[in-house]
């Protein structure tokens, strides 16, 4: 993949293998959760990472935020290499400068504390501000970037909806005044109905703090509501990627248009209930990794695995049969 010189977050060929006992008594095997994964993000965008539960999506995440070090591959970001040695700056560097919001607020916000301490709490660490007063006009500054008022600082979280918890906890992310919000399923534990609003939220914050988001969603409704960039992973590989307007409207690979369809209110289906459940990454099929499910597949998908290739200006695709 050709490296935009804009490219903010740089990923080329990231992998994972964890060794995992399929049973107890078991040898353990290796399992490949990432298989050589690369792509860019521009300073700003969003790219939009979409894909069934096991895909490797928040595995992904983790080795970006350095929760998880790489089995293999580079990562780069604003110019600072995090290869398999770390330096301590960098990785100080990128604690700051990369904070994460996750599926479920409430697990991420200590019960015990009220939401000024909540919110207080990386900048006390970090002893950002020079005394009390300060720390509260912070936190009262950040809840209202994120909707919410000074009422809100005394309350404890069990006090509020979920979908000012998750507000909460993006006013936490933002303390440090980040560079990248790492957002994994961001809205996926919250009402429908008050999805659109913590989206909406989420983008104007990107346009007025000029944020460079990852966001990880297995809903490609979200993704493409939120996306710049798509790339869709199928056990632990892209099966294609690309600009959104690529990838939603002219899906070049089986398992994009499946996905599409079952995001389609009409279908509504899930698509393990159209396309069976997805294999075993401890056992990945030879070939093509998605032949067992794909309608099209032919006899070279089950022995010859399909690389990307570019079939558009800004559009790969890991398909035999596409273009
Ligand atoms: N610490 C670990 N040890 C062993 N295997 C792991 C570990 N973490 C993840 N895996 C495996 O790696 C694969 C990818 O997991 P990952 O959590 O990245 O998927 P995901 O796309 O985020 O899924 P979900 O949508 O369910 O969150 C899965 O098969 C998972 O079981
Ligand atoms: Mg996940």
């Amino acid at each position: 993949m050709t490296a935009a010189s804009n490219a903010f977050i740089e990923i080329s060929g990231l992998t994972k293998t964890y060794q995992v006992r399929p049973r107890f008594f078991a040898r353990s095997r290796p399992l490949a959760a990432v298989a050589g994964v690369s792509f860019t993000v521009e300073e700003g965008g969003t790219f939009g990472l979409v894909g069934e539960s096991g895909s490797g999506k928040s595995t992904i995440a983790k080795m970006l935020m350095g929760a998880e070090l790489q089995s293999g591959g580079d990562i780069r970001i604003a110019d600072r290499r995090f290869g398999s040695r770390l330096s301590a700056a960098d990785d100080a560097w990128r604690r700051r400068a990369l904070q994460p919001v996750l599926q479920d607020p409430t697990s991420a916000l200590n019960p015990r504390l009220r939401v000024a301490s909540i919110v207080a709490e990386p900048m006390r660490v970090q002893r950002s501000q020079p005394d009390d007063a300060a720390y509260e006009r912070r936190v009262i500054e950040l809840l209202e970037k994120v909707g919410l008022t000074a009422s809100h600082a005394r309350r404890r979280p069990s006090e509020l909806s979920g979908g000012q918890r998750q507000r909460v906890a993006i006013a936490r992310a933002l303390a440090l005044e980040p560079r990248v919000l790492v957002l994994d399923e961001p809205v996926s534990a919250l009402d429908v109905s008050i999805q659109a609003q913590v989206l909406n939220l989420l983008k104007d914050l990107q346009a007025e703090l000029k944020l460079t988001y990852l966001l990880i969603s297995h809903d490609l409704a979200v993704v493409a509501y939120m996306s710049s960039r798509i790339g869709v992973l199928y056990l632990g590989q892209f099966m294609e990627i690309g600009d959104k307007a690529d990838v939603i409207a002219r899906p070049a690979h089986p398992y994009t248009q499946a996905l599409i369809a079952a995001s389609e209110p009409e279908h509504a289906a899930s698509l393990d209930r159209v396309m069976g459940e997805i294999p075993s990454p401890l056992a990945p099929p030879p070939g093509c990794p998605f032949h067992p499910r794909c309608q099209q597949a032919v006899a070279r998908c089950r022995v010859d695995k399909p690389l990307l290739r570019p079939i558009g200006p800004n559009h790969q695709v890991a398909c035999h049969l596409a273009g």
